[in-house]
């Protein structure tokens, strides 16, 4: 049964994609993430990454508090160059 409910909803990664990652190998958030780009939208993981510990849980049989969190990077946005030469100029 192919399960379409979505849980990243930054990224629009349904639940059968997670399964399918952690199927593929994925033991941790970090590996779904690497496999579905789940994690990896505006709010990094904060509306998803508790739901793909659970389905990690779920379909490995581990206890939630063993599987690694995601490793949360902060957004980076192209700047111009003149953002620094105004700063300098001051
Ligand atoms: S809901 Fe998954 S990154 Fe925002």
């Amino acid at each position: 049964m192919k399960n379409d409910v979505i849980i990243c909803r930054c990224q629009e990664v349904t639940e059968q994609e997670i399964i399918d990652a952690i199927r593929d190998g994925a033991s941790t958030v970090d590996g779904v993430k690497r496999r579905t780009r789940a994690c990896m939208g505006l709010c990094q993981g904060k509306t998803c990454e508790r739901l793909i510990e659970r389905i990690i849980a779920r379909e490995t049989g581990k206890n939630p508090a063993e599987i690694l969190p995601n490793n949360a990077r902060m957004p980076a946005r192209p700047i111009t160059v003149g953002l620094f030469r105004d700063k300098e100029g001051e």
